[in-house]
């Protein structure tokens, strides 16, 4: 099928939905300039992942895990969402049922106005004591003297699901409610190799549910999706609607 034809049965399997679920990943906000993690530039081409997203790095070196996790801050801090996030957006408000589960941590999904939205990896804007679990917003952490929770004094930490952890189990079965139950999935810039992420595409195709995917590149899910739509999410996301 030409281009102009796959993206046509992508627009009419879209139009005719009355559930649909869209998964994304860090490839739907390198077109906002934010690093994807396993590309060319990738974050874990440059940093090594047991020495900052996992709790045993946290224990040995709290500041470091928290000066990373500043950077990645200020960098987020200057960007905002494009095309694809706003389209989300739309996609959202003409579908009677929809769920956007994301992978991202930024933020940007949020930002654009999407609401029915879970985020798996949870949200660098947040932060959660080590001892009392609470969970709060905020985006300025003293990192001189590290964050610490205002109720009990404990350290605080990112909000973010690090390897070797478990993802917050309501936000997962509803994510897995929701592509189990949808007529069309929609995934779009993601590797596919991060799980239980990573098992949300067998879930929707198990159930019978027409699956879409947008990526730059070939992907372990490209060839058994019922379309494969190569090319920047910025461009094709937009198209879909
Ligand atoms: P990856 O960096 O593994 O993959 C990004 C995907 O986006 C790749 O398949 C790229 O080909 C694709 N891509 C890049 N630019 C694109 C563009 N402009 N348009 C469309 N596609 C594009 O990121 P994820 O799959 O999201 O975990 O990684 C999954 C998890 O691994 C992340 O959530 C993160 C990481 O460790 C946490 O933060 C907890």
């Amino acid at each position: 099928m030409s281009d102009h034809a796959l993206l046509q049965s992508a627009r009419a399997q879209l139009a005719s939905a009355r559930s649909i679920a869209v998964l994304t990943g860090a490839g739907i906000s390198a077109d906002s300039g934010v690093p994807t993690f396993r590309g060319a530039d990738g974050l874990w081409r440059n940093y090594r992942a047991e020495d900052l997203a996992t709790p045993e790095a946290f224990e040995r070196d709290p500041r470091l895990v928290w000066e990373w996790y500043s950077w990645r801050r200020e960098i987020l801090a200057t960007k905002t969402p494009n095309a694809a996030h706003d389209a989300l957006v739309r996609m959202e408000a003409c579908t009677e049922d929809f769920r956007l589960i994301t992978q991202n941590v930024d933020g940007l999904h949020r930002l654009a106005g999407s609401q029915r939205l879970s985020e798996l990896h949870g949200d660098i804007w947040k932060v959660r004591c080590t001892s009392c679990r609470l969970v709060i917003d905020n985006r300025d952490v003293p990192l001189s003297l590290l964050p610490h929770c205002h109720t009990c004094g404990g350290l605080l930490r990112p909000h973010i699901v690090w390897f070797g952890e478990a993802l917050d189990q309501q936000i997962l079965t509803d994510s897995i409610r929701a592509v189990e139950s949808c007529d069309v999935m929609v995934i779009v810039g993601t590797s596919g190799l991060v799980y239980p992420a990573a098992m949300l595409m067998p879930a929707a195709k198990a159930n019978g549910a027409f699956v879409i995917e947008i990526n730059l590149d070939p992907t372990p899910y490209s060839s058994d999706v019922a379309l494969s739509l190569q090319g920047r999410a910025k461009d094709l996301v937009p198209l879909l609607l």
